[in-house]
Parts: C-alpha cells; structure tokens; sequence
C-alpha cells in the first residue's frame, strides 16, 4: 500500500491553491500516475489494463496466500497495559471492530463503542465485564451513538465528544460495509453508500474530531482498509457512481482508494508538530459479516476452499497490526 501511494501521489499545491480541502485534492489525486487507461478531455476515465491485472494478481495473491504470510506473527496478540489511553472504534458490534474493541478494553485502555445499534455495544460490554469478573478490574468502556449513513449523526457524535474536552488518543475508522451483489443506494445525504460508510462519514469523524486528537497528542487515526483498493478508480467528477455502470465490488473498492488517497492528503496536511500520525491499515480477509457474500466460495472442491479459507478473527488483528502503515 505505501508503494501504491508513491506511485499515486498528487503533486504538491500550487502558490494560491492552499484553499483546496484535502478530500478535494484526495479526488484530484486519483487522476494522477494511470497509464494506459482511456482519457476524457485529458481526465482519466478508468483503471488502465496492466494497473486492474495488477490490482486483481494483489487480491487474488491475498486470498490463497495470506494464511502463510500471517503465520509468523503472534496469534493472539500480546498487548502493552494501556491504562489512560482513550480509543474511539467505529463499528465494534461486530467482526473485526469488535475483537478490537475488547481486546483494547481488556488491556485498560478507555474503549468508546461507536456504533449504530447501541443496545447491542451495551450487551457487549455487560458480557466482557462478566468475563472479566475474574481478574476484578472493571472494563473501561462506554458506547456512544454513530450511524455512518448520516453526516448529521456524524456532526453530532464529534460535537459530543470534543465538549468534554478531554483527549483522545486513538480513532479507528473501522466501520464499513461491502454490499456484495446488492443494488446500488444512496444515503439521505445523497451519497452512494459505499462511499460515504466507508470514505466520506470517517473522513468527516476525523476531521471534526481533530481538538481532541491535538489534546491527546502523540495522536492517530487508524483506517482500515482492504487489499481491494488496488482495483478502486474515483473520478472525481463522478464520486458517487452516477454516471458509470454500478457494481457492489466497484462501490466498495472505490470508497477504500479514496480513504487511501484522503488519509495521504490529511497526514501531510496536518503539521508534523500536531503530533497527529494518520495510517491505513488493512487486515486481510477475515471471516466477518462483510465477507458473507464469498461464502459462494462453499461451492469450491473442499480442497480449494482450504486454500482460500478467510483468515480468522484474531489473525486478522495481528496482520492489521503488522500491515498499518504510515501515510508518508
Ligand atoms: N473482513 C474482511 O475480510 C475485511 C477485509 C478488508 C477490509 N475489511 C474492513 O474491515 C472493516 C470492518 O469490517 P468487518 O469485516 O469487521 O465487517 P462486519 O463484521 O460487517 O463489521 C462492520 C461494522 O461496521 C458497522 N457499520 C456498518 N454500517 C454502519 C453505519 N452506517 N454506521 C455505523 N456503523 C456501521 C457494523 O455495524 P452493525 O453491527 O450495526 O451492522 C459493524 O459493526 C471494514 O471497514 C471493512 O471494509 C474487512
């Protein structure tokens, strides 16, 4: 991913561009470094052949080799005590964010469930204090209400946050969907909803969230991604999929090129003496809700779906760990 950002990087601001926002340069970016591909007034219209085959060798390389490339790092992973460290996790209900979100709370750090379905962060938490009852330290873990598909609810989660001017140390966008095989849909904000779950709402939550990621400085956004960006195109005039024909793996590896290209925007936008680092970070594919839609996989000779089995839970956190990099 980090030879893919130099291979894609923008060029630097012009004198008198220092107003474009990074999310507009982040767009502007994807248009740079594709050879090969069809052009339109000089603008850039699709990935290029050579650059889709490489994507799709990187994926397909991901899937039937991932288990051999993870097998050296520690499964679980050992995590450092973390007491006075505050973590905002996106979408820890379920699957990856939610094995995030207990271990972190289970090492002592300040765990914030940011979710949209509160009720069942709050069940949760009540089962991992159950399990914990035994090493007698409570769990430091709260939940707080935040559904991506809205920019409102978004406004109102950093508004709420940044009044208790307190520090927060972590953010982990890791909330995203992949709507496999579905139509296309639009959030209420107008949004294709791949793009505003997994792009556009996490992009916004970092941003607003900035005054307290400055107070918990040294500071870092984690966003996590998927190996699928290799095959993303976002044409910036076309965001939202409007004018090209739509397709679910389209929608999803758009919005993660997008994160890729607005978290390299964001890190150099923000001044090294912020302290605030920002990193993608993708898990491989692990056997969650967002990979159900591969479960046409089960029609494989068993002896294939061996080899491409889904990496599990905590296999997953341990390559995440190994695999965030620093947007330089
Ligand atoms: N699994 C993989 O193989 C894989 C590979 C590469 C990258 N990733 C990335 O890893 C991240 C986590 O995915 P996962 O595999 O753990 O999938 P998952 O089990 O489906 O979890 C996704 C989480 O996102 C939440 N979410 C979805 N829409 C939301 C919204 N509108 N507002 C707030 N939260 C929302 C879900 O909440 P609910 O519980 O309410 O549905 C759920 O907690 C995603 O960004 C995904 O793209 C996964």
């Amino acid at each position: 991913m980090a030879g893919d950002l130099r291979h894609r990087r923008a060029p630097p601001p012009e004198d008198g561009d220092e107003g474009a926002s990074p999310a507009e340069e982040s767009a502007a970016a994807v248009d740079n470094g594709k050879e090969g591909a069809g052009e339109r007034n000089g603008k850039r219209e699709a990935l290029g052949w050579l650059e889709w085959g490489r994507g799709w060798m990187a994926i397909v390389g991901e899937f039937l080799f991932q288990r051999i490339a993870a097998s050296h790092l520690a499964n679980p992973l050992e995590l450092p005590p973390l007491d006075g460290v505050s973590i905002v996790v996106t979408g820890a209900t379920s699957g990856i964010g939610l094995e995030i979100a207990r271990q972190l709370a289970q090492a002592g750090a300040h765990v914030v469930m940011a979710v949209r379905r509160p009720k069942v962060a709050q069940e949760l938490i009540q089962k991992w204090q159950n399990e914990n009852s035994e090493t007698g330290t409570p769990l430091n873990a709260e939940v707080m209400e935040l559904d991506l598909l809205s920019l409102d609810s978004v406004v109102k989660f950093a508004d709420a946050w940044n009044a208790r001017m307190a520090p927060l140390h972590v953010l982990i966008n890791n909330a995203g969907i992949f709507a496999i095989g579905e139509p296309q849909r639009f959030s209420k904000d107008g949004h294709e909803e791949h793009m505003q779950v997994n792009h556009l709402a996490p992009a916004l939550l970092a941003m607003l969230l900035i005054p307290s990621l400055l107070r918990g400085s040294p500071s870092r956004i984690v966003n996590v991604n998927s190996i699928m960006h290799t095959v993303g195109f976002v044409d910036a005039e076309d965001m939202n999929l409007r004018k090209r024909k739509y397709r679910s793996w389209l929608g999803y590896s758009n919005s993660k090129l997008a994160q890729v290209k607005f978290s390299s925007m964001l890190h150099k936008r923000i001044p090294a003496e912020a302290g605030i680092n920002v990193v993608c970070a993708s898990p491989g594919i692990v056997d969650t809700n967002v990979v159900l839609g591969v479960h046409y996989l089960q029609h494989l000779t068993p002896k294939f779906q061996n080899t491409v089995r889904c990496l599990s839970l905590k296999t997953g956190l341990s390559v995440l760990a190994s695999h965030t990099i620093a947007i330089q």
